[in-house]
């Protein structure tokens, strides 16, 4: 497995694997970065230089996770990450799939049950996926960031503890299974069972966004799971060791 380092030089890196282009976004780079290497555009952005390059790495290789060195960066690094990720579905991938549904399904000039049952898919899969972002974003992230931060502030401890009496992260731990079965359907329906009458062109746009969708959304499950979890149960032991 070859690796990305911090003397590649990123243009190159996006030649390899241009579906890291949002992944470079969330963590502050846009195009236009010349002929730079990875070290000099993270020390020009002020970009923490291993969390790039183990995040693109973890990104462009799916068996590659060095979770021992990923579990040394700030938790507030990782949220920041994630929560950007988030963004972008919300505000770019979900809209774009919106559009290209819609210009899928009108290939088909009557209404039908297989456009009926291609929304429902649709709309289940959006259903699951908004109640899991507003789970972690109103709830989970902000218990992390609080846990967080009664470390560094011994002084807040008391009204954490009578906030959470509890704290555990396993009280709220949200299986990413419903969110990817759901993705699973949809896909399956449009690629197993649709009559042919479809705009071709349409539907492969529509499905090429879902699977792009689906590996950014695998990738960042991977980092909830393994990156983040993990650091919060090293921090919550660390609090139960303090009492
Ligand atoms: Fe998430
Ligand atoms: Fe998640």
């Amino acid at each position: 497995m070859e690796l990305f380092n911090e003397n590649n030089k990123l243009a190159a890196v996006i030649h390899k694997d241009h579906s890291l282009l949002p992944v470079i976004n969330r963590l502050g780079i846009k195009l236009g970065f010349g002929d730079r290497t990875i070290r000099n555009i993270c020390e020009e952005k002020m970009i923490d230089l291993n969390f790039f390059v183990e995040t693109i790495n973890v990104f462009h290789h799916e068996a590659y996770f060095p979770e021992k060195r990923l579990l040394d960066f700030p938790v507030s690094m990782v949220i920041d990450y994630l929560v950007k990720t988030h963004q972008y579905y919300i505000g770019f991938l979900i809209p774009e799939n919106d559009r290209l549904i819609e210009l899928f399904l009108s290939g088909n000039p009557e209404e039908s049950a297989e456009n009926d049952l291609v929304r429902k898919f649709y709309a289940k899969f959006k259903e699951e996926f908004v109640i899991h972002i507003n789970f972690e974003e109103r709830v989970m992230f902000p218990y992390i960031l609080e846990l967080n931060s009664v470390i560094e502030n011994p002084l807040t401890r008391p009204n954490f503890r009578q906030k959470y009496p509890d704290y555990s992260i396993s009280g709220f731990e949200k299986e990413h299974s419903a969110m990817d079965d759901k993705m699973d359907d949809l896909k399956n329906i449009i690629i197993r069972y649709l009559p042919p009458n479809y705009d071709q062109n349409w539907g492969n746009a529509f499905l090429s966004n879902l699977f792009l969708f689906e590996k950014d959304l695998k990738n960042h499950s991977r980092i909830e799971d393994h990156i983040l979890l993990p650091k919060v149960k090293q921090l919550e032991k660390l609090l139960q060791s303090h009492e």
